[in-house]
């Protein structure tokens, strides 16, 4: 049976929908019911960001220990290896910049010993803009570093060689709050920097409780960051605060020609609203030059797909290639790490003193088919079409409707014989598949429906693949992340994400305690290819390996932008439902008019089949809304969600 109700019938339902549709716990009138379709694609605009970004920041190089020539000869190098016409633009200096505010002006102070060129006719009257325009004329960018509090982390979390801002407890407070506005024109305006990353070391280091703020040191700011609590942590006011950050950068370069990147390590559910106030926001804690973290931030993004998109990314920290687990003796692993990031559409930020890079570093920095990929103009995250502990097959759609890349990679420490599918690349079966080899840049023998890969111990292949796509008259929405906006994600109580890898020494660098426990908010989350609890999207029985899984009272917005006739999907409540007693309602809208919806479903009942004509339609709303409300989160498929020609 075909449960379709036209587009006719359901017109004169709108108003049902929009009343008896509102939930159990009626929204106060003020706050805007999160299901109600909007019509407008609500993602916002601004900055400079529609490919991730590429650049080299000071940070993983040199810490605290940067100075002007480190800086300038990296820069150098990115221009006379050939990095900058790859891409490689943005050269940012990180913590330890600064000497210090200076008082009663607030003017920030450069440290002229590290960076000579800063040095003004008096003292207090530094300027970076001869720094600037030296890399802008470079045919660089210039990125600065600064902290959402009043403090920077160097200062919360000082190491023994740390350069630290010197002065008055008012001298040293060289963080944003308070100074918003100076200091962003001050950057922007009168220094000329293109890009600020934005730590929130001010909102976590410097409680009243902390030591160093007893001491006098510091002036206290509460903790509204609490690093391993989402439920302690004051989500709402670190939101305020990035979004006063987004929007004075919009008013002092208002032709939107800046990057803004927030740095809250995935704390405070960032990863699900990161999307609204920056270009790129960290999802995870920092990363460090060992494999096991490696792969804590790569799991902090890589279930992430429908969080990123053009302007908007997902950053797993900046790339440590070149050092540790990940240098010149380690290329296997090295080479890993980067097709990692290019294929999840992270930013590609190199942190390594590319003054001394050995030729199999830059060559792997400089692959051009691997950056390529990253920098596909569509920006589709890639998806996992496997996953398990051991080894994941991800795959990125690429512009091209017959392309996608492929990374199957090895996690673990034994030999590992894998199997893609033309099932993995959402490809026909028993049609031709053309293979390219990313890092030999070959192309390998034409296969048909399954092919064997061998990979050594942290082995990552990166391939790129031609076939026809098995969806012949449309693009399944998991095939499109990029073009999908979570609106309303159905989370009733935030909780931590327990699929990221766990190493040890995120606490004080032993294993003294218990151990390292989830801590990055955002299980539960809407997936591609999977339930948002990373089971597979099945309806009684039937599985669907394209599809979107969600969590009930949940709405996505989907760019259609008028290039389709009709939205198809298999819906019902998915199998692996904790809640079984409710019904949920799937509907469909066009430019804010509802097009289709379900009758009430249950855990018993059969897949819904759901068809919308969305000819002209430029912005589909997808609402799953629960009749009822059920003890447990409820799980939904939208099985074979589709838009088709
Ligand atoms: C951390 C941040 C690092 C680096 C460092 C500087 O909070 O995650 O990327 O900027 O601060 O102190």
């Amino acid at each position: 049976m075909r449960n379709v109700l036209s587009h006719g019938v359901l017109a004169c339902l709108g108003w049902f929908t929009v009343f008896i549709g509102a939930g159990p716990s009626p929204v106060a009138s003020a706050t805007p019911d999160p299901l109600q379709p909007t019509g407008q694609w609500a993602e916002q605009h601004f900055g400079n960001a529609a490919l991730p970004p590429m650049g080299w920041n000071s940070w993983n190089a040199f810490h605290t220990q940067i100075d002007e020539a480190k800086l300038v000869g990296s820069a150098q190098a990115i221009v006379d290896s050939g990095l900058r016409e790859l891409g490689y633009r943005y050269i940012n200096i990180d913590d330890g910049w600064w000497q210090q505010r200076h008082q009663p002006d607030g003017r920030m102070v450069v440290r002229t010993s590290i960076f000579p060129s800063a040095r003004g006719a008096n003292p207090e009257q530094t300027s970076f803009r001869p720094l600037v325009d030296r890399l802008h004329g470079l045919g660089l960018k210039a990125g600065i570093y600064s902290d959402v509090g009043r403090n920077a982390c160097s200062q919360g979390y000082p190491g023994p060689d740390s350069l630290l801002p010197t002065g008055t407890v008012a001298e040293r407070e060289v963080g944003l709050y308070g100074h918003l506005a100076q200091d962003l024109s001050l950057y922007f305006q009168e220094w000329g920097f293109d890009y600020i990353k934005v730590d929130g070391c001010g909102l976590n280091a410097f409680s009243p409780d902390k030591p160093a703020v007893k001491a006098g040191q510091f002036r206290a700011f509460p903790a509204y960051v609490v690093s391993d609590s989402v439920n302690q942590t004051r989500v709402a006011d670190i939101r305020k605060l990035y979004g006063e950050v987004r929007d004075e950068l919009t008013r002092v370069r208002p032709a939107g020609d800046f990057v803004f990147s927030i740095c809250n390590w995935g704390t405070a559910n960032v990863r699900a609203w990161g999307r609204d106030y920056g270009n790129l926001w960290r999802t995870s804690d920092d990363i460090e030059p060992r494999w096991a973290r490696m792969l804590y931030n790569f799991d902090s993004v890589v279930t992430r797909e429908l969080y990123s998109g053009p302007g908007h990314w997902n950053d797993p920290d900046m790339l440590y290639v070149g050092q540790g687990d990940f240098d010149a003796n380690h290329l296997t692993e090295a080479r890993t790490h980067f097709a990692l990031w290019a294929i999840v559409d992270a930013p590609l930020i190199i942190g390594y003193d590319l003054r001394q890079a050995p030729k199999a570093l830059l060559d792997i920095l400089g692959a051009p088919e691997i950056v390529a990929v990253n920098q596909d103009r569509a920006g589709n995250q890639g998806v996992l079409a496997y996953t398990s502990d051991d080894l994941q097959i991800i795959v990125k759609q690429l512009s091209a409707r017959d392309e996608k890349a492929v990374v199957i990679f090895n996690r673990g420490t034994e030999a590992v014989n894998a199997t893609l599918t033309a099932a993995h690349l959402k490809f026909q079966p028993g049609t031709p598949i053309q293979v390219r080899d990313l890092w030999q840049r070959r192309d390998l023998p034409v296969f048909t429906d399954e092919v064997a890969i061998a990979l050594a111990p942290r082995e990552s292949v990166m391939l790129r693949v031609k076939g026809r796509p098995q969806l012949a008259d449309g693009t399944y929405l998991s095939e499109m992340p990029a073009r999908l906006y979570v609106a309303a994600d159905g989370i009733r109580a935030l909780q931590p994400d327990p699929q990221i890898h766990r190493p040890v020494d995120m606490g004080d660098g032993t294993t003294r305690g218990s151990g390292p426990r989830p801590a990055l908010a955002g299980w539960g989350g809407p997936r591609a290819d999977s339930t948002p609890y990373n089971n597979e999207l099945r309806l009684r029985g039937n599985v669907y390996s394209s599809g979107i899984g969600a969590l009930a009272n949940s709405r996505l917005q989907v760019k259609a932008d008028g290039q389709f006739n009709r939205f198809s999907a298999q819906v019902g409540m998915d199998d692996s439902s904790l809640e079984r007693g409710t019904k949920v309602r799937f509907e469909v809208y066009g430019d804010g008019h509802l097009l289709a919806q379900s009758l009430a479903l249950g855990a018993d009942d059969a897949p819904f089949s759901l068809e919308a004509r969305v000819t002209g339609v430029k912005i589909v709303e997808l609402v799953a809304r629960e009749i009822g409300r059920g003890s447990a989160p409820t799980v939904v498929a939208w099985g074979e969600a589709a838009l088709r020609h």
